[in-house]
């Protein structure tokens, strides 16, 4: 079967850009459009001489060049570590059914079934006080621990590592390690679409067809918290793998539409090999554990029949840029089966 050719949005080197100092979301067109619209909140922030304001410039092009960068970057570490890498637990990269709990396996053969509802699921899997968030058992708990282990090995190990995401500073991209093609995307694929199909038809949950997959660090001297944001995804899975830890609950809020003064925010308690899932564009943070070290496996799982018509995070028709990977989910190309022609919402 010939790959699906996938997409990014132009958006990504201009919009999202996050400055850790001020917890600020920012979109650089140019340094003029910067100035007119972010100087005064800036300011307000605290980035008050024009030494800060300076650094900040520094900061967005330093972080523009990464990401341009960042496909060629990321073969070139992938390459490298399938060349010297030698993995401690081999087994973890290939999903075996042995590695899921009883109680996520009866719900996803819940949802195959024949004329499976949102109300019968319900009495399967846990709803939080946030909207639409679910939290259930997904790993064993010997899955989670070789899993850590595997990836604190990776860590330990001098193979060229890369930054998860912008807003995350330590962990790791499982497809540079080689998790995605027998571990995530089977894991997607026969189990997590079935469930998302049923409790996100709204949202593509039906048409997951590509992802994004990490693993983040919180420790103490290092990422405690995560500031609330909306992901790049339509569905994410965010699995507590471990080791010990205290506090650090999650905490969602409203779609990223709705003005937080709007918005009334919920905790969500996340236990050790237990799941949440929820809607990528639903507003969420975490907040910081107060001792030990904490693993989260995070999956933005992407719908490019979803997707196509408009991109999530700049929110206009996406500007495509071809990908060797992922790219962030998008397809394009008339023709194509699973093309954008019959999108819905
Ligand atoms: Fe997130």
């Amino acid at each position: 079967m010939q790959q699906q050719q996938f997409y990014s949005c132009s958006c990504y080197c201009t919009d999202n850009l996050f400055l850790q100092d001020y917890k600020l979301h920012v979109r650089f067109g140019s340094e003029e459009q910067f100035r007119t619209d972010y100087h005064s909140i800036l300011r307000s922030l605290g980035c008050s001489t024009e030494l800060q304001f300076s650094n900040v410039l520094q900061t967005i092009h330093a972080e523009i060049e990464r990401r341009r960068n960042l496909e060629a970057d990321s073969a070139e570490r992938k390459a490298a570590i399938k060349e010297k890498y030698r993995p401690l637990h081999q087994h973890v990269y290939c999903l075996q059914e042995s590695y899921l709990t009883p109680e996520f396996l009866q719900i996803v053969k819940y949802c195959q079934s024949d004329g499976a509802t949102q109300e019968g699921l319900m009495k399967l899997i846990h709803s939080e006080a946030a909207p639409r968030v679910y939290r259930f058992p997904i790993f064993t708990k010997n899955f989670c621990r070789d899993l850590i282990e595997e990836l604190e090995h990776f860590e330990e190990s001098d193979a060229p590592k890369g930054r998860p995401n912008t807003m995350n500073n330590y962990g790791i991209l499982l497809n540079e390690l080689g998790f995605d093609e027998g571990l995530i995307t089977p894991l997607r694929e026969r189990y997590l679409r079935p469930l998302s199909a049923l409790l996100y038809p709204d949202c593509g949950g039906q048409w997951l067809d590509s992802h994004k997959a990490f693993v983040v660090k919180y420790a103490m001297n290092e990422d405690l918290d995560l500031s609330y944001h909306y992901d790049n995804a339509e569905v994410t899975l965010n699995v507590s793998l471990g080791k010990d830890f205290t506090e650090g609950n999650l905490y969602f809020g409203d779609m990223k539409e709705v003005p937080l003064s709007e918005t009334e925010c919920a905790e969500v308690e996340h236990r050790v090999t237990e799941a949440v899932l929820h809607r990528g564009q639903q507003m969420h943070g975490a907040l910081p554990i107060s001792s030990g070290l904490r693993w989260n496996l995070i999956i933005w799982m992407r719908a490019s029949r979803h997707r196509n018509r408009l991109c999530p995070m700049c929110g206009r028709t996406p500007g495509l840029q071809p990908s060797r990977g992922h790219g962030d989910g998008f397809t394009a190309g008339a023709g194509d089966a699973d093309g954008w022609s019959c999108a819905l919402t």
